[in-house]
Protein backbone atom coordinates (compact mmCIF):
# COMPACT_ATOMS: atom_id res chain seq x y z
CA UNK A 1 0.00 0.00 0.00
CA UNK A 2 1.64 3.25 -1.10
CA UNK A 3 1.85 5.56 1.72
CA UNK A 4 0.04 8.26 1.17
CA UNK A 5 -3.18 10.36 3.12
CA UNK A 6 -1.90 9.87 6.60
CA UNK A 7 -0.41 12.60 8.66
CA UNK A 8 2.84 10.96 8.60
CA UNK A 9 3.42 9.71 5.54
CA UNK A 10 6.98 11.15 4.50
CA UNK A 11 9.51 9.18 6.52
CA UNK A 12 7.86 6.16 5.79
CA UNK A 13 7.87 5.21 1.99
CA UNK A 14 5.15 2.34 2.76
CA UNK A 15 2.03 2.56 4.55
CA UNK A 16 1.31 -0.70 7.06
CA UNK A 17 -1.18 -3.25 5.01
CA UNK A 18 -4.28 -2.64 5.98
CA UNK A 19 -5.47 -4.69 8.79
CA UNK A 20 -2.34 -3.18 10.15
CA UNK A 21 -3.26 0.20 9.58
CA UNK A 22 -6.76 -0.52 11.08
CA UNK A 23 -4.98 -2.19 14.13
CA UNK A 24 -3.05 1.00 14.90
CA UNK A 25 -6.31 3.02 14.11
CA UNK A 26 -8.53 4.52 16.74
CA UNK A 27 -10.99 6.47 14.77
CA UNK A 28 -13.90 3.96 16.21
CA UNK A 29 -13.04 4.65 19.61
CA UNK A 30 -12.02 8.71 19.60
CA UNK A 31 -14.97 9.83 16.84
CA UNK A 32 -17.02 10.92 20.11
CA UNK A 33 -14.46 13.70 20.23
CA UNK A 34 -15.21 15.31 16.94
CA UNK A 35 -16.39 18.47 18.29
CA UNK A 36 -14.15 19.23 21.14
CA UNK A 37 -11.21 18.48 18.61
CA UNK A 38 -12.55 20.86 16.45
CA UNK A 39 -13.20 23.34 19.40
CA UNK A 40 -9.60 22.72 20.24
CA UNK A 41 -8.36 23.08 16.45
CA UNK A 42 -10.30 27.03 16.07
CA UNK A 43 -8.78 28.50 18.96
CA UNK A 44 -5.26 26.81 18.11
CA UNK A 45 -5.89 28.28 14.24
CA UNK A 46 -7.39 31.62 16.06
CA UNK A 47 -4.21 32.12 17.63
CA UNK A 48 -1.82 30.77 15.53
CA UNK A 49 -3.46 33.71 12.80
CA UNK A 50 -3.09 36.17 16.31
CA UNK A 51 0.51 35.43 16.64
CA UNK A 52 0.93 36.49 12.78
CA UNK A 53 2.66 32.51 12.69
CA UNK A 54 -0.14 32.13 9.83
CA UNK A 55 -1.56 35.08 7.98
CA UNK A 56 -4.69 36.44 9.60
CA UNK A 57 -7.06 35.59 6.38
CA UNK A 58 -6.46 31.99 6.51
CA UNK A 59 -6.83 31.31 10.32
CA UNK A 60 -10.25 33.01 9.37
CA UNK A 61 -10.96 30.80 6.48
CA UNK A 62 -9.80 27.92 8.94
CA UNK A 63 -11.84 29.10 11.60
CA UNK A 64 -15.05 29.06 9.09
CA UNK A 65 -14.69 25.84 7.54
CA UNK A 66 -13.90 23.99 11.14
CA UNK A 67 -17.44 25.67 12.16
CA UNK A 68 -19.03 24.33 8.88
CA UNK A 69 -17.22 20.95 9.30
CA UNK A 70 -18.69 20.89 13.32
CA UNK A 71 -21.83 21.61 12.07
CA UNK A 72 -22.23 19.30 8.98
CA UNK A 73 -21.25 16.55 11.14
CA UNK A 74 -23.86 17.43 13.74
CA UNK A 75 -26.63 17.72 10.97
CA UNK A 76 -25.67 14.56 9.50
CA UNK A 77 -24.46 15.99 6.14
CA UNK A 78 -20.61 14.54 6.64
CA UNK A 79 -19.89 11.05 8.11
CA UNK A 80 -16.44 10.42 10.20
CA UNK A 81 -14.51 8.35 7.97
CA UNK A 82 -14.56 4.94 9.37
CA UNK A 83 -11.06 4.14 7.53
CA UNK A 84 -9.71 7.46 8.93
CA UNK A 85 -6.81 7.02 11.38
CA UNK A 86 -8.24 9.11 14.52
CA UNK A 87 -10.98 11.66 14.67
CA UNK A 88 -7.51 13.97 14.34
CA UNK A 89 -6.35 13.18 10.86
CA UNK A 90 -10.18 12.74 9.99
CA UNK A 91 -11.30 16.49 10.60
CA UNK A 92 -7.46 17.67 9.28
CA UNK A 93 -8.25 16.25 6.27
CA UNK A 94 -11.76 17.38 5.75
CA UNK A 95 -10.08 20.62 6.08
CA UNK A 96 -7.60 20.46 4.08
CA UNK A 97 -9.44 18.15 1.32
CA UNK A 98 -11.45 21.81 1.30
CA UNK A 99 -8.82 24.68 2.06
CA UNK A 100 -6.04 22.75 0.39
CA UNK A 101 -2.73 24.72 1.73
CA UNK A 102 -4.49 26.60 4.44
CA UNK A 103 -5.85 22.91 6.15
CA UNK A 104 -1.91 22.33 5.91
CA UNK A 105 -1.09 24.91 8.13
CA UNK A 106 -3.62 24.24 11.23
CA UNK A 107 -1.31 21.85 12.85
CA UNK A 108 1.49 24.36 13.19
CA UNK A 109 3.27 24.12 16.64
CA UNK A 110 0.93 21.54 17.72
CA UNK A 111 1.00 17.47 17.64
CA UNK A 112 -1.71 15.03 18.28
CA UNK A 113 -0.36 13.96 21.37
CA UNK A 114 -1.20 17.37 22.92
CA UNK A 115 -3.86 17.51 20.88
CA UNK A 116 -5.22 14.66 22.27
CA UNK A 117 -4.51 15.53 25.73
CA UNK A 118 -6.67 18.27 24.98
CA UNK A 119 -9.49 16.27 23.32
CA UNK A 120 -9.92 13.77 25.85
CA UNK A 121 -9.90 16.89 28.25
CA UNK A 122 -12.44 19.18 26.89
CA UNK A 123 -14.93 15.97 26.09
CA UNK A 124 -14.61 15.01 29.80
CA UNK A 125 -15.72 18.64 30.83
CA UNK A 126 -18.64 17.66 28.38
CA UNK A 127 -20.00 14.88 28.89
CA UNK A 128 -18.96 14.53 32.68
CA UNK A 129 -21.98 17.52 34.03
CA UNK A 130 -24.17 15.23 32.00
CA UNK A 131 -23.76 12.45 33.67
CA UNK A 132 -23.58 14.14 37.22
CA UNK A 133 -27.11 15.59 35.93
CA UNK A 134 -28.48 11.88 35.79
CA UNK A 135 -26.90 11.65 39.55
CA UNK A 136 -28.78 14.14 40.82
CA UNK A 137 -31.90 13.00 39.18
CA UNK A 138 -31.47 10.12 41.05
CA UNK A 139 -30.79 11.41 43.87
CA UNK A 140 -34.51 13.40 43.83
CA UNK A 141 -35.76 10.21 42.91
CA UNK A 142 -35.05 9.26 46.07
CA UNK A 143 -35.27 11.90 48.23
CA UNK A 144 -39.12 12.17 46.94
CA UNK A 145 -39.53 8.97 47.71
CA UNK A 146 -37.93 9.52 51.17
CA UNK A 147 -40.35 12.02 51.47
CA UNK A 148 -43.26 9.92 51.89
CA UNK A 149 -41.75 7.23 53.91
CA UNK A 150 -40.35 9.65 56.36
CA UNK A 151 -42.49 7.23 58.90
CA UNK A 152 -42.37 4.17 57.31
CA UNK A 153 -40.54 2.01 59.81
CA UNK A 154 -38.57 -0.74 58.84
CA UNK A 155 -35.67 -3.02 60.32
CA UNK A 156 -32.39 -1.45 59.82
CA UNK A 157 -29.70 -4.61 59.44
CA UNK A 158 -26.37 -5.42 60.28
CA UNK A 159 -24.76 -8.83 59.02
CA UNK A 160 -28.30 -9.01 57.25
CA UNK A 161 -30.09 -9.68 60.67
CA UNK A 162 -32.67 -7.40 62.05
CA UNK A 163 -30.56 -4.94 64.43
CA UNK A 164 -32.66 -1.82 65.40
CA UNK A 165 -35.51 0.02 63.73
CA UNK A 166 -35.12 2.64 61.32
CA UNK A 167 -37.55 4.10 58.57
CA UNK A 168 -37.20 3.64 54.46
CA UNK A 169 -36.98 7.58 54.43
CA UNK A 170 -33.69 7.26 56.56
CA UNK A 171 -32.28 3.75 54.61
CA UNK A 172 -33.25 6.25 51.33
CA UNK A 173 -30.91 9.14 52.74
CA UNK A 174 -28.32 6.55 53.26
CA UNK A 175 -28.17 5.61 49.24
CA UNK A 176 -28.50 9.54 48.29
CA UNK A 177 -25.67 10.46 50.61
CA UNK A 178 -22.90 8.00 49.07
CA UNK A 179 -24.83 9.47 45.68
CA UNK A 180 -24.15 13.28 46.56
CA UNK A 181 -20.18 12.33 47.26
CA UNK A 182 -20.05 10.38 43.84
CA UNK A 183 -21.83 14.00 42.69
CA UNK A 184 -18.72 16.01 44.14
CA UNK A 185 -16.25 13.44 43.25
CA UNK A 186 -16.81 14.29 39.84
CA UNK A 187 -17.14 17.82 40.62
CA UNK A 188 -13.26 17.86 41.94
CA UNK A 189 -11.93 15.74 39.52
CA UNK A 190 -13.21 18.19 36.60
CA UNK A 191 -11.83 21.16 38.96
CA UNK A 192 -8.57 19.53 38.96
CA UNK A 193 -8.80 18.96 34.93
CA UNK A 194 -9.12 22.47 34.05
CA UNK A 195 -6.43 23.91 36.09
CA UNK A 196 -3.94 23.28 33.17
CA UNK A 197 -4.27 23.09 28.94
CA UNK A 198 -1.98 20.76 27.89
CA UNK A 199 -1.97 22.55 24.21
CA UNK A 200 1.43 24.19 23.06
CA UNK A 201 3.00 20.99 24.66
CA UNK A 202 3.59 19.65 20.99
CA UNK A 203 4.97 15.82 21.13
CA UNK A 204 6.50 16.48 24.44
CA UNK A 205 9.33 19.12 24.42
CA UNK A 206 7.13 22.12 23.54
CA UNK A 207 7.57 24.09 19.86
CA UNK A 208 9.88 27.20 19.21
CA UNK A 209 7.14 28.77 17.48
CA UNK A 210 5.84 31.77 19.67
CA UNK A 211 1.99 30.12 20.79
CA UNK A 212 0.22 32.53 22.80
CA UNK A 213 -0.65 29.52 25.39
CA UNK A 214 -2.63 32.09 28.05
CA UNK A 215 -4.41 32.78 24.92
CA UNK A 216 -5.57 29.09 23.71
CA UNK A 217 -5.70 27.87 27.58
CA UNK A 218 -7.94 31.04 28.27
CA UNK A 219 -10.25 30.67 25.43
CA UNK A 220 -10.57 26.88 26.03
CA UNK A 221 -11.96 27.09 29.73
CA UNK A 222 -8.45 26.60 31.37
CA UNK A 223 -6.81 28.01 34.20
CA UNK A 224 -3.80 28.50 32.68
CA UNK A 225 -1.26 26.82 30.13
CA UNK A 226 -0.13 23.16 31.39
CA UNK A 227 3.41 23.75 33.64
CA UNK A 228 5.29 21.01 31.82
CA UNK A 229 4.95 19.71 28.22
CA UNK A 230 5.85 16.27 28.70
CA UNK A 231 4.16 15.95 32.09
CA UNK A 232 0.96 17.06 29.95
CA UNK A 233 1.50 14.64 26.89
CA UNK A 234 2.47 11.60 29.42
CA UNK A 235 -0.08 11.47 32.03
CA UNK A 236 -3.35 10.55 32.18
CA UNK A 237 -4.39 10.52 36.28
CA UNK A 238 -6.95 13.31 35.59
CA UNK A 239 -8.99 9.91 33.18
CA UNK A 240 -7.51 7.96 36.35
CA UNK A 241 -9.75 9.84 38.47
CA UNK A 242 -12.83 10.21 36.65
CA UNK A 243 -12.55 6.23 35.55
CA UNK A 244 -12.45 6.05 39.99
CA UNK A 245 -15.17 7.95 40.02
CA UNK A 246 -17.13 6.52 37.94
CA UNK A 247 -15.89 2.79 39.89
CA UNK A 248 -16.96 4.10 42.92
CA UNK A 249 -20.41 5.51 41.72
CA UNK A 250 -21.05 1.83 40.42
CA UNK A 251 -20.10 0.26 43.71
CA UNK A 252 -22.53 2.44 45.58
CA UNK A 253 -25.24 1.06 43.02
CA UNK A 254 -24.63 -2.59 43.13
CA UNK A 255 -25.12 -2.27 47.03
CA UNK A 256 -28.32 -0.36 46.21
CA UNK A 257 -29.50 -2.71 43.64
CA UNK A 258 -28.64 -5.77 45.77
CA UNK A 259 -30.94 -4.57 48.61
CA UNK A 260 -33.50 -4.35 45.72
CA UNK A 261 -33.49 -7.64 44.90
CA UNK A 262 -33.56 -8.72 48.53
CA UNK A 263 -36.29 -6.25 49.09
CA UNK A 264 -38.06 -7.73 45.97
CA UNK A 265 -37.82 -11.92 46.99
CA UNK A 266 -40.52 -13.07 48.14
CA UNK A 267 -39.02 -13.66 51.69
CA UNK A 268 -38.52 -10.15 52.34
CA UNK A 269 -41.46 -8.85 49.77
CA UNK A 270 -40.60 -5.21 51.02
CA UNK A 271 -40.26 -3.85 47.39
CA UNK A 272 -43.02 -4.08 44.24
CA UNK A 273 -41.05 -3.35 41.65
CA UNK A 274 -42.50 -2.09 38.59
CA UNK A 275 -43.53 -4.21 35.98
CA UNK A 276 -41.70 -1.75 33.51
CA UNK A 277 -38.68 -2.60 35.91
CA UNK A 278 -38.83 -6.29 35.97
CA UNK A 279 -38.82 -9.13 33.86
CA UNK A 280 -40.74 -12.86 33.51
CA UNK A 281 -38.90 -16.28 32.93
CA UNK A 282 -38.95 -18.03 29.54
CA UNK A 283 -39.98 -21.18 31.39
CA UNK A 284 -41.49 -20.49 34.94
CA UNK A 285 -44.72 -18.59 34.17
CA UNK A 286 -45.01 -16.86 37.59
CA UNK A 287 -42.00 -15.27 37.66
CA UNK A 288 -41.06 -11.72 37.99
CA UNK A 289 -37.45 -10.93 37.95
CA UNK A 290 -35.56 -7.89 39.32
CA UNK A 291 -33.43 -8.00 36.49
CA UNK A 292 -32.47 -4.58 36.21
CA UNK A 293 -31.16 -4.01 39.53
CA UNK A 294 -29.24 -7.73 39.18
CA UNK A 295 -28.07 -5.94 35.71
CA UNK A 296 -26.74 -2.81 37.52
CA UNK A 297 -25.12 -5.13 40.43
CA UNK A 298 -23.51 -6.58 38.08
CA UNK A 299 -22.33 -3.68 35.75
CA UNK A 300 -19.93 -2.59 38.58
CA UNK A 301 -17.84 -5.56 37.54
CA UNK A 302 -16.77 -3.21 34.27
CA UNK A 303 -16.05 -0.34 35.84
CA UNK A 304 -14.61 -1.79 38.22
CA UNK A 305 -12.28 -3.42 35.53
CA UNK A 306 -12.16 -0.65 33.57
CA UNK A 307 -10.12 1.26 36.00
CA UNK A 308 -7.69 -1.68 36.49
CA UNK A 309 -7.16 -1.95 32.61
CA UNK A 310 -6.07 2.33 32.64
CA UNK A 311 -4.21 1.75 36.28
CA UNK A 312 -2.25 -1.23 34.42
CA UNK A 313 -1.83 0.48 31.15
CA UNK A 314 -0.36 3.51 32.41
CA UNK A 315 2.16 1.36 34.64
CA UNK A 316 5.74 1.46 34.00
CA UNK A 317 5.05 3.48 31.06
CA UNK A 318 8.48 5.53 29.41
CA UNK A 319 8.19 8.99 29.71
CA UNK A 320 6.50 10.82 27.56
CA UNK A 321 3.81 9.54 24.71
CA UNK A 322 3.78 6.48 24.02
CA UNK A 323 1.37 4.90 21.64
CA UNK A 324 -0.11 2.64 24.43
CA UNK A 325 -1.99 5.81 25.93
CA UNK A 326 -4.37 5.67 22.34
CA UNK A 327 -5.77 2.39 25.04
CA UNK A 328 -6.82 5.14 27.57
CA UNK A 329 -10.44 5.62 25.80
CA UNK A 330 -11.68 2.78 25.21
CA UNK A 331 -12.35 1.83 29.28
CA UNK A 332 -12.71 5.22 30.40
CA UNK A 333 -15.73 5.62 27.45
CA UNK A 334 -17.37 2.57 28.50
CA UNK A 335 -17.56 3.44 31.98
CA UNK A 336 -18.70 6.84 31.50
CA UNK A 337 -21.27 5.31 29.07
CA UNK A 338 -22.23 2.08 31.84
CA UNK A 339 -22.61 4.63 34.82
CA UNK A 340 -25.00 6.86 33.02
CA UNK A 341 -27.15 4.11 31.32
CA UNK A 342 -27.22 2.62 35.15
CA UNK A 343 -28.09 5.77 36.80
CA UNK A 344 -30.72 6.44 34.64
CA UNK A 345 -32.58 3.23 35.26
CA UNK A 346 -31.97 3.14 38.86
CA UNK A 347 -33.56 6.71 39.06
CA UNK A 348 -36.23 5.35 36.98
CA UNK A 349 -36.58 1.98 39.17
CA UNK A 350 -36.66 4.02 42.58
CA UNK A 351 -39.42 6.37 40.79
CA UNK A 352 -41.94 4.02 40.55
CA UNK A 353 -41.16 0.98 43.32
CA UNK A 354 -43.49 0.33 45.84
CA UNK A 355 -42.96 -0.14 48.89
CA UNK A 356 -44.82 -2.79 51.76
CA UNK A 357 -44.84 -0.38 54.27
CA UNK A 358 -47.00 -3.12 56.36
CA UNK A 359 -44.05 -6.06 55.61
CA UNK A 360 -41.72 -4.08 56.74
CA UNK A 361 -43.35 -2.65 59.83
CA UNK A 362 -44.42 -6.40 60.62
CA UNK A 363 -40.52 -7.10 59.98
CA UNK A 364 -39.83 -5.08 62.75
CA UNK A 365 -41.07 -6.71 65.57
CA UNK A 366 -40.63 -10.50 67.02
CA UNK A 367 -37.03 -9.77 66.46
CA UNK A 368 -36.11 -7.96 69.75
CA UNK A 369 -35.42 -4.92 67.64
CA UNK A 370 -35.93 -2.73 70.55
CA UNK A 371 -33.41 -4.51 72.55
CA UNK A 372 -30.83 -1.38 72.97
CA UNK A 373 -33.89 1.08 73.54
CA UNK A 374 -34.31 -1.38 76.93
CA UNK A 375 -30.90 -1.32 77.54
CA UNK A 376 -30.98 2.45 77.32
CA UNK A 377 -33.90 2.92 79.34
CA UNK A 378 -31.75 1.77 81.84
CA UNK A 379 -28.61 4.18 81.32
CA UNK A 380 -31.18 7.08 81.33
CA UNK A 381 -31.94 5.81 84.49
CA UNK A 382 -28.14 5.30 86.33
CA UNK A 383 -26.92 1.72 85.59
CA UNK A 384 -23.68 1.52 83.81
CA UNK A 385 -24.46 0.90 79.93
CA UNK A 386 -22.07 -2.51 80.41
CA UNK A 387 -24.65 -3.88 83.32
CA UNK A 388 -27.78 -2.61 81.45
CA UNK A 389 -26.60 -4.33 78.14
CA UNK A 390 -26.67 -7.61 80.27
CA UNK A 391 -30.14 -7.19 81.45
CA UNK A 392 -31.68 -6.75 78.35
CA UNK A 393 -29.86 -9.50 76.91
CA UNK A 394 -31.20 -11.92 79.82
CA UNK A 395 -34.79 -10.32 78.94
CA UNK A 396 -34.41 -11.28 75.45
CA UNK A 397 -33.45 -14.40 76.63
CA UNK A 398 -36.57 -14.38 79.06
CA UNK A 399 -38.96 -13.82 76.24
CA UNK A 400 -37.34 -16.42 74.33
CA UNK A 401 -37.88 -19.12 76.78
CA UNK A 402 -41.16 -18.13 77.47
CA UNK A 403 -42.53 -17.95 73.68
CA UNK A 404 -42.73 -13.89 74.27
CA UNK A 405 -42.42 -12.14 70.88
CA UNK A 406 -41.56 -8.29 71.54
CA UNK A 407 -39.74 -7.10 75.42
CA UNK A 408 -43.40 -5.24 75.59
CA UNK A 409 -45.15 -8.68 76.23
CA UNK A 410 -42.93 -9.33 79.27
CA UNK A 411 -44.87 -8.00 82.17
CA UNK A 412 -43.31 -5.26 85.15
CA UNK A 413 -42.34 -7.98 88.11
CA UNK A 414 -40.63 -10.25 85.67
CA UNK A 415 -38.88 -7.37 84.02
CA UNK A 416 -37.88 -5.96 87.18
CA UNK A 417 -36.49 -9.03 88.15
CA UNK A 418 -33.85 -8.08 85.67
CA UNK A 419 -33.59 -4.58 87.00
CA UNK A 420 -35.15 -2.80 89.80
CA UNK A 421 -34.83 0.56 87.96
CA UNK A 422 -37.99 -0.52 85.44
CA UNK A 423 -41.05 1.41 85.39
CA UNK A 424 -44.20 1.37 83.65
CA UNK A 425 -42.96 4.23 81.30
CA UNK A 426 -41.10 2.00 79.44
CA UNK A 427 -43.60 0.02 77.52
CA UNK A 428 -44.39 3.68 75.66
CA UNK A 429 -40.80 3.35 74.10
CA UNK A 430 -40.51 -0.21 72.89
CA UNK A 431 -42.92 -0.03 69.22
CA UNK A 432 -40.62 0.41 66.52
CA UNK A 433 -41.83 4.15 65.96
CA UNK A 434 -40.97 5.30 69.70
CA UNK A 435 -37.50 3.80 69.24
CA UNK A 436 -37.33 5.61 65.77
CA UNK A 437 -38.71 8.84 67.28
CA UNK A 438 -36.15 8.43 70.46
CA UNK A 439 -32.80 8.24 67.71
CA UNK A 440 -33.21 12.27 66.68
CA UNK A 441 -29.54 13.43 66.89
CA UNK A 442 -27.72 14.11 64.13
CA UNK A 443 -27.85 11.68 61.50
CA UNK A 444 -30.46 9.44 63.77
CA UNK A 445 -33.85 8.32 61.75
CA UNK A 446 -36.26 10.35 64.02
CA UNK A 447 -39.18 11.86 61.26
CA UNK A 448 -37.93 15.48 61.95
CA UNK A 449 -33.89 14.67 62.02
CA UNK A 450 -34.81 12.72 58.52
CA UNK A 451 -36.53 15.61 57.47
CA UNK A 452 -33.72 17.71 57.77
CA UNK A 453 -31.39 15.22 56.50
CA UNK A 454 -33.75 15.55 53.08
CA UNK A 455 -33.76 19.30 53.17
CA UNK A 456 -29.53 19.22 53.39
CA UNK A 457 -29.45 16.60 50.53
CA UNK A 458 -31.39 18.84 48.54
CA UNK A 459 -29.54 21.88 49.59
CA UNK A 460 -26.53 20.02 48.14
CA UNK A 461 -27.32 19.18 44.86
CA UNK A 462 -28.86 22.55 43.85
CA UNK A 463 -25.25 24.06 45.07
CA UNK A 464 -23.42 21.27 42.97
N1 LIG B 1 -4.76 8.47 18.25
C1 LIG B 1 -3.68 8.83 19.10
C2 LIG B 1 -4.07 8.69 20.59
O1 LIG B 1 -5.20 8.52 20.86
C3 LIG B 1 -3.30 10.26 18.84
C4 LIG B 1 -1.89 10.54 19.16
C5 LIG B 1 -1.01 9.88 18.17
N2 LIG B 1 0.33 10.22 18.40
C6 LIG B 1 1.37 9.50 17.94
N3 LIG B 1 2.53 9.91 18.22
N4 LIG B 1 1.19 8.44 17.21
O2 LIG B 1 -3.22 8.69 21.46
Amino acid sequence: MKNSGVLWAGRLEEKPEAEAFAFQASINVDRRMAEDDIRGSRAHAAMLGKQGIIPAEIAAALDNELGRIAEELKAGKIFIDDNAEDIHSFIEGVLTERLGDAGRMVHAGRSRNDQVALDLRLYLKRVVPELQGEIAAAISALLDKAEKHIDSVMPGYTHLQRAQPVTLAHHLCAWAAGLQRDHRRFTDALARLSEECPLGSGALAGTGLPLDREETARALGFAKPSLNSMDSVADRDFALEISSACAITQTHLSRFCEDMVIWASEEFKFIDLAESYSTGSSIMPQKKNPDFAELIRGKAGRTTGNLVTLLTLLKGLPYAYDKDLQEDKESLFDSLDTVRASMRIFGGMIGSAVFNTERMEAACIGGFLEATDAAEYLVRRGLPFRKAHEAAALIVRDCINAGQKTIAERPLPELKKRSELFENDLYEMLSPAACVKARNLPGGPAPEEVRRQIKVLREKIAGN
